[in-house]
């Protein structure tokens, strides 16, 4: 059964150029501020499994903080290594002052999580 977008956080919630660690649906996603326009990424690094949220970011990449992976965030390609396979995403809506986050990620997580 699908499941409609998730309320995780208000628009004031998350920093302007900060991200913060939500749940949707039971998958942990980092929410990210980027002048306003929200994203959605997995929280999980593709690599070995450190959380993303609140890491460095830097333009619109955000950079793992155990090994120094860069992802986009916008599309969460891995742009540099250790990783190289892409964080999923999910589609993200504001409405009013709250920030809703689809549960249905862009592929699967390789570690399933
Ligand atoms: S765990 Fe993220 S780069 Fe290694």
């Amino acid at each position: 059964m699908s499941q409609g977008p998730v309320d995780v956080a208000a628009v004031g919630d998350v920093p302007d150029g900060g991200s913060i660690r939500v749940e949707v649906a039971g998958t942990p996603v980092c929410l990210v501020n980027l002048g306003g326009t929200f994203h959605a990424l997995h929280d999980t690094c593709t690599h070995a499994r450190e959380s993303l949220a609140g890491a460095y970011i830097d333009g619109d990449r955000i950079e793992c903080p155990r090994h120094g992976a860069f992802f986009s965030i916008v599309t969460g390609e891995a742009i540099t290594p250790p990783a190289t396979t892409p964080l999923p995403t999910f589609g993200v809506t504001v409405e009013g002052d709250r920030v809703l986050v689809d549960p249905t990620p862009s592929h699967a997580h390789p570690f399933d999580i």
